[in-house]
This record gives structure tokens, sequence and C-alpha cells, in this order.
């Protein structure tokens, strides 16, 4: 391997590893030779209460099915929880880590059983039934957790909605999946500042019932005791209700493709979809993913830094980590607060061996100096993992150097919400690293780059990033509208999984993630449509068209730049700059918040009036000198007004 950037495998990392190089080329081997045989192998890994006898039944042509161990019967709490008692019931399960560093607490495997048992209970008793959609809008508290495993014990579908999202965000997942159970918490805490979750809940469910959905109960965890309101009859508290039901609780027997949770993902069109993802082949995909590509060993203390509403927290906070019986830490706080040290001393005070984070996170601690990483000790540390977005190599390699002191490997994890687990990634004892690339595909999992003209590119060269089969932990459906499940992820090549990511393979065939090929922008690792600012934009009544884009932003890996044509005789200025920003984190959460904005009397558009995107994309680039051809505009003459008020010169 000649690039710069080149890690080789130390012999450390060797030493006690799951897999090595050699193990790892015959697994895979084995893995694309023949799936049936190698995911009966490894279905194993979970307990089943009836086992399969069908592993794979996987179409990606036409209607698109995909179905694994279809006929085994199975429970995810009961793989996570019950299964570990009798090794492990005295274990931590899971570390709380409190917003407040001197806030932690610990649960054991029996304690979060019967904390689990107890809030199935009460979801029972409040109505909940199999396969009932039970929306969960929580700060990152241990309660957040026990309510996802109490709807996987008697079969409710989950629907967690990350707790930065707005009232209207909200109504629209309870309204797209007719939920009518709502959990929460009287407020989160983030960084010292509180976030009104019931109040946002209770405006949701208003906003929910002008679209004809009623939310009959909301269950209440107490967290900072702030003032709320309530709705006798509505409202219940959880400790109340908790206390008042058996501490037992049968887990129900699912079958494998029984739905596990729904969570909400944007696209390049549309409103957010519903990504679905069942039972037993998703509990395989993540638990084994997280063993082998963390080198997870029995009594590692693991340490995912996400939030429970995204993927990465329901893989690899919770599903994945607990399927293995590991200890896994879940963080309330944010990076830097009280200090940018914060992220480091939580290293050092639970012992961490295996952390995993985002390169917006990286970058931004880089960002403020090496001292505040290096006053800590960090001599637990023996992986280190990076997901979300592209890790460029500065950013890698400042991870590998002075957060990890050269020991640690750097795992760069590409997959998405819709992959339900990693896809592309180094197993640390078995693969060389290059910094910035994801490296090598997962057992079972064949990418494949494709041209426009739908080629298959092989060897080195660049393409949009494919899967050629069926892999267990990936989603079976868009909920309620199976057409745009087969619209978006398999009509683009027809008979291939289509990611929307653009990515190069390297002479030594190791895959780099250069970002989406759609409109779609990752900002700060979170998944934005551009199509959604956009409609919350044109939703003010200033704004009479708006197109929004991407930008390289140096902490953020992209930025928010919205060009936005006012409505006739509204002046431009400032303060509407500002109202507009504040009218978008209102429509949708401050992920959303716009970093630009540029008032522009006329948009690039074609004859056909389609938005040249890629013209708006160069300018907000500051790359105008490119712009290429604009002779098919409409008028071309706007293109001189963008560039002369482009907001963000260089
Ligand atoms: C998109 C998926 C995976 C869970 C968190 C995000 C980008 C993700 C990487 C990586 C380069 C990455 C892709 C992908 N992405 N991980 N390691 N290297 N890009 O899940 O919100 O579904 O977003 O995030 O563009 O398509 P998501």
């Amino acid at each position: 391997m000649s690039d710069a950037h080149v890690h080789p495998v130390q012999p450390a990392w060797k030493k006690n590893a799951l897999i090595d190089n050699e193990t790892y080329l015959k697994w895979y081997a084995d893995s694309v030779g023949d799936p049936d045989k190698f995911w009966d192998e490894h279905g194993k890994r979970i307990d089943w209460f009836k086992p399969y006898t069908k592993v794979k039944n996987a179409s990606f042509e036409g209607d698109v099915s995909i179905k694994w161990y279809e006929d085994g019967l199975t429970n995810v709490a009961y793989n996570c929880i019950d299964r570990h008692l009798e090794r492990r019931g005295d274990q931590t399960a899971i570390i709380w880590e409190g917003d407040d560093p001197s806030d932690d607490k610990t649960v054991t495997y029996k304690e979060l059983y019967e904390h689990v048992c107890r809030f199935a209970n009460v979801l029972k008793k409040h109505g909940v039934k199999k396969g009932d959609r039970v929306t969960i809008y929580m700060p990152m508290v241990l309660e957040a957790a026990y309510a996802m495993f109490a709807c996987a014990r008697i079969g409710a579908v989950h629907s967690v909605v990350f707790g930065g999202f707005s009232p209207d965000a909200l109504a629209g997942r309870i309204t797209d999946c007719k939920s009518n159970f709502v959990i929460t918490a009287d407020e989160g805490l983030r960084a010292g500042k509180r976030i009104p979750l019931k109040d946002n809940t209770d405006k949701a469910i208003e906003i929910a019932a002008k679209d004809g959905i009623k939310v009959d109960k909301v269950i209440v965890t107490r967290r900072t005791g702030g003032k709320i309101d309530w709705v006798e009859g509505r409202d219940f508290w959880l400790h109340e209700e908790a206390a008042s039901v058996e501490p037992a609780c049968e887990p129900e027997h699912m079958r494998a493709e029984d739905p596990l949770f729904i969570l909400y993902t944007s696209g390049s069109t549309g409103k957010p979809k519903g990504v679905l993802h069942t039972t037993g082949g998703y509990l395989v995909y993540v638990s084994m993913t997280h063993q082998y590509v963390f080198d997870y060993h029995d009594g590692d203390i693991y340490w995912c830094t996400a939030d429970v509403g995204w993927v990465t927290g329901h893989s690899y906070i919770l599903y994945g980590p607990l399927a293995n019986g590991a200890t896994t830490l879940m963080f309330e706080g944010v990076p830097n607060y009280p200090t940018p040290s914060r992220m480091w001393e939580v290293v050092d005070k639970h012992k961490v061996n295996i952390f995993y984070t985002a390169p917006t996170a990286i970058r931004a601690l880089r960002g403020v100096g090496d001292e505040w990483v290096e006053k800590t000790s960090r001599k637990s540390l023996r992986i280190l993992g990076s997901v979300g977005e592209p890790i460029n190599p500065e950013a890698w390699e400042w991870y590998f150097n002075v957060v990890g002191e050269q020991r640690c490997p750097v795992i760069d994890t590409w997959w998405q919400t819709e992959t339900g687990g990693i896809m592309i990634a180094p197993l640390p004892g078995a693969i060389d690293l290059k910094a910035g690339s994801a490296t090598l595909p997962f057992f079972g999992i064949i990418p494949e780059l494709l041209d426009g003209d739908g080629n298959i590119i092989e060897g080195e060269g660049s393409g949009n990033l494919c899967m050629r089969q069926a892999w267990p932990g990936m989603t079976r459906t868009v909920f309620g509208d199976h057409e745009r499940y087969v619209q978006t992820y398999f009509s683009t090549y027809k008979g291939k999984y289509f990611s929307g990511d653009g990515c190069r393979r390297d002479a030594d065939g190791y895959y780099w993630i250069t970002g989406r090929v759609d409109d779609v922008i990752n900002v700060s690792g979170h998944r934005m449509g551009t199509a959604e600012v956009e409609s919350a934009l044109v939703a003010h009544d200033k704004v009479a068209e708006a197109a929004v884009v991407g930008y390289p932003h140096d902490i953020k890996g992209q930025g928010i730049y919205c060009y936005v044509t006012l409505a006739e005789g509204v002046a431009a200025n400032d303060d509407l700059r500002k109202e507009l920003i504040a009218h978008v984190r209102h429509e949708i959460g401050a992920i959303a918040t716009p970093d630009k904005i540029q008032f522009a009397p006329g948009l690039p558009k074609t004859r056909s009036a389609k938005i040249m995107r890629r013209i708006l994309r160069k300018i907000a680039e500051d790359e105008f000198s490119a712009l290429g051809d604009t002779s098919t505009l409409a008028d071309p003459s706007v293109v001189d007004d963008l560039i002369a008020n482009r907001q963000n010169k260089r």
C-alpha cells in the first residue's frame, strides 16, 4: 500500500483480536459464497423461542421483499436482558452519565430487567398492544432505554423522535405512523439548558389532532421537576404508574419479521420517511457488527456518544451492545460542557475501552486545542470509532495521534439508518487502516459502484454506492408506503440497493465515501433534506421561493445555505434574516438552523422551470469561476446577481 496515511494493523491490535486478516478473508468469502449457510450459523448468536428453518428469502426485484429467519420466534428485549440474567445479573448493563459531571448512575442487568418489565406492564395497562406504534420523545435518560425495551418486550413498535425536533416535526411523525401513545419527559437537560419536551409534546398533540390523529395517553418521566401543563386522564407520571404494576412481564414471542421500530429519516424529496426495521435479522446483524467491528470482549466498557433519537443510538448504544451482554454508557450531555475536556474526563471516570463518536465532535474538539485532551489520561482506551459523515484525514490523524496516542485503531464505520448496522469498516485486528477510508465491507456485504448509465465499475474507480444482495439488518419497507421504499432504494439501479452516496474504490479495494449524490446534506452527522428546509422557508409569508444547498463547513461537515426570493414589496435586511433563521428552527428544530441566507431576486432556472442546483452549490462554495454551462438558463443574468451577493466570500 503506497498511499499516505496508511496505518498497518499493530501487533497489539492483533494480539487478542477476535478476527485476524486470514479469518476476515475466509469468513468474507464464505459469507458471500453461501449466504444461507453463513447466516444460518450466525443467526444462532441470538436466542430463539422457536428456531428458524428458513434463513434468507430476499429479492431486490419487482416489489422487493426481504425476509430473514422468517419462521423463527424471538424477542429483542429477552435477548438484550433476560438471557444475561443468569451469568451477569449483577454486571452493569448501562452506565448513565448526566449532563452535570457530578450526576451519574449505573444499572445492572437485573435492575434493567425490572425497570423494563414494569414499564412494559405500564404500557399494557394503558392499552398498548402488539403492533401499536409508540412515539418516544425523550432526553438521554435511562427511561428512554427502558421505554424502547418495554416496547420490544410487548411487541409494540417504537418510533423514537430526537429530542431536538420541534413540535411540528414531532407531530408529523406521530401522524405519519398513527401513533396514539407518546412517552416523554418533563424537560431535557443539555449543557445546563432545559429543553421543554412535555410542552413540545402538548403542542405536537394539538397539531396531530388537527390531522385527525388523537393521542390517547402520554407517559411522562420526571427529569428536572420543571413546571409543566397536565391533562388529567391523558397524562401519567411514569414513576407513579411503574410503582403500581408487577415487576415481571413475559416477553411476547415475536416473529422474526415483526416490526421492531420505525425511525424517520430525510430523503431528497418529500417528508421524512419512516424507515422500518424488523426483529430477528436486525438483532443478529447489530450484535454481530458490534462484536467484530469494535472487537468487543466480555468486560469491555463501551461508549457510543450518539443520541437514542438516531439509528446509531438504537443499534450501537442499546440493541447491539446489550445483545452482547456489554456494559454500555449513555451520556446525557454534550462534548464541550462544562469544558472541552468532558469526553475524555468521562472516559477516565468510567474507564472506557471502546469509544465511538462523530467526525463533527472530533473536529470541534480538535479546534479548541490539544491541551484539553492532554490533561486527561485516556489510558483505558483501546478502540476509537467514527460514524455519521466522511472523516477528513486531518481529523482522523488527530483522533489517532492525540486522542489515542497512536495506540488505538480508528475505526471509520460507514452505514445508514436504512442499513440498520455497520456496512463498511475495518476490523481492528484484521484490516490495515487508511485515514479517511471506511476500508472494506463487513461479512455478507457486497458493495458495487455504478456509473450514471448503470454500468458496474470494476476495480479502481468512482461511482454510486450500491449493494448487490440483502443483509439481515436492512430496512424492510417505508412504514405505510412500500411503493416509496421500492422507488427510493431499488429503482435507480434495477435489482440493487442504492445508498444515495458517491464512493471511490482504490487500487487496494478500499472504499472512500465522497458524500451524498442527491439533495440530502449532512450537517454535523445529521441527515437533512434540502427540500424540508425549503418547505419550512416558503411557509413563511414573506418568502416567495427558496432553494437550499449544502456547502463545506469546517466543523459541521456541511453547512446549510439558503437562497431566498422574497415576496413582492418585502425589504431584505438583517432582521429578516434572523427572523427566517428563527422560523426554520421553529418549524424543524435547531439541527436545521440555516448558516447562510442569501436574498436572491431570482433563482437560476431552466426553461422548464427546474432550479439548477449545481450552480447554486458552486456559488455557495465560492467556486463561481467553474459554473459550467449556464446557457440553458431561462434568464442567465440572475447568476451575476447571485455571485455579487454571495454570502460565503473567502
Ligand atoms: C449517511 C447516513 C450511520 C448512522 C449515522 C448516520 C453518511 C455515515 C459515514 C462514514 C462517510 C458517512 C453517508 C450516509 N455517512 N457514516 N463513516 N463515512 N459518510 O445515519 O442519518 O442515515 O445518514 O451519512 O452519507 O448515506 P444517517
